[in-house]
Parts: C-alpha cells; structure tokens; sequence
C-alpha cells in the first residue's frame, strides 16, 4: 500500500489547486463581467490578451467625471467622499440641473503617500453615459475630463473593498505581470507620468453582498504596432 502513498498525495494535491487552496497569485484572477454592468451602462473595451492572473483590456477615448484630489488616510473613506459628491452631480446638482443616469464602474485612483501614517491622495471618478458624452453639464468643484484612448492591466477580486486587502491585490497584479511586455510598459508609463499609480473599480452597490466584482486597473499607454497579441 505504500507505494500508492505519493500518487495520492499528488492526487490531493492537484486537487486542493483546482479548487483553490493554492495562494491567490496563483489562481486565474479574470474574466468575469462585472453583474452590475447588465443593469447599468459601463464604458466598453477590448480584451487584448487574458493572462494568468491578469487581463489588458483597451478603453477607447471617452469622457469621464471626477472628484479634485482627496487626501486621506483610507481608501475607503476617501471613495465615500468622492461618490457623495459624484451623486449629487448625476442628481442634478450641476450647471444645468440635468440628472445622468449612474454607470459602473466608480474608479478611485490611488497616490500612495510617502509613510505609513502619511495622507495617500485618491481621485474618483465615473464614466460619463453615453447620451451626455458630447455635452456633459459643469459642476462647480468637479473635473469633466476627455481620456484619450489607454491600456490598462485588470486584476479581478471578490468580496468588499477594504483598506486591507487592495495594496495586496495591486501586488498580486503586479506580480502576475512580471517578466511580460506589459509590465515593460506600465513601468514607462509610471516613469512618464512621474508617480506610482493604480486604480481600484468597484462596480457593485454597498448593500449588495454576493456577486461582487472588483478590479484593480493599472493604466499604461503602448503603442500598437508593439502588439504581442
Ligand atoms: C475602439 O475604437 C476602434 C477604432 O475606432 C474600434 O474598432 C473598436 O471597436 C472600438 N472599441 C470599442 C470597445 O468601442
């Protein structure tokens, strides 16, 4: 009976991988579509490759709204912050008192501070619906802003965002792109735009509790010819 020991083992092993008891960077962390994104408008993109761990999708030029910086010590305060403000603008509260429809995802753009006890500096910012692309309303204290095209780096992760668990996800992303094209070119971009940035998406309601998706987006320009894919 011994010998059959080790194909066991192996069997248990090639099991508890398959259904995950492996460390996260090992599992393929992409390719679910965001739920809320049947009920509500998301801006579009292209998926250019699906890689272990991670997804580069490409957005095409589009306009967004968001928030001045914010400085906080939480990612998730600051977010609050943002959105209280975002929602008064698709309420109305802007210069043409226009209500916008919500879209998803609510991005919150994160500039580590200098310590650990130091303010980090967030942006949050939305997808402007399609209908008000071409015009949309002014708001006093709010950024309309035209992205021109980019790439962007998705990592997908489940559950609640917290101020615990996002810098662990933005490594894990990090890390699952190394040694790749990609990650060639976020560092360039990183160089160019002179800060370490990423970006945390959550698509999902505070009060929803199952289905949640939320990505953690590194953007980075490339030039297309350079295309591996
Ligand atoms: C982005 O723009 C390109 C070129 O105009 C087009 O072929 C592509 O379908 C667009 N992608 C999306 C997701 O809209």
């Amino acid at each position: 009976m011994a010998a059959f020991i080790p194909f066991k083992l192996s069997l248990l092993l090639s099991l508890l991988s398959n259904i995950g008891f492996l460390p996260e960077t090992s599992k393929n962390k992409v390719g679910i579509f965001p739920p809320p994104c049947n009920r509500i408008e998301c801006p579009s993109f292209d998926i250019i490759q699906q890689g272990n761990g991670y997804e580069i999708r490409r957005y095409n030029s589009s306009v967004w709204i968001s928030t001045p910086r914010i400085q906080d010590i939480s990612l998730v305060g600051a977010t609050r912050t943002g959105f209280l403000q975002l929602f008064d603008y698709i309420q109305g509260k802007n210069k043409y008192e226009k209500q916008i429809e919500m879209t998803a995802p609510v991005i919150t753009e994160v500039l580590p501070g200098d310590g650990p006890f130091c303010e980090s500096t967030f942006t949050v910012s939305f997808y402007v619906p399609k209908v008000n692309q071409a015009n949309p309303p002014p708001a006093e204290g709010l950024l309309i802003e035209r992205l021109k095209s980019t790439y962007v780096a998705i990592r997908q992760f489940g559950g609640f965002v917290t101020d615990y668990n996002i810098a662990e996800e933005a490594a894990a992303l990090q890390a699952s792109l190394e040694g790749t094209a990609w990650s060639d070119a976020i560092e360039r971009s990183r160089k160019h735009y002179g800060v370490t940035i990423y970006s945390v998406a959550q698509s999902n309601s505070p009060f929803e509790f199952s289905g949640r998706v939320n990505e953690i987006w590194m953007m980075f320009d490339f030039e297309d010819e350079f295309l591996p894919v």
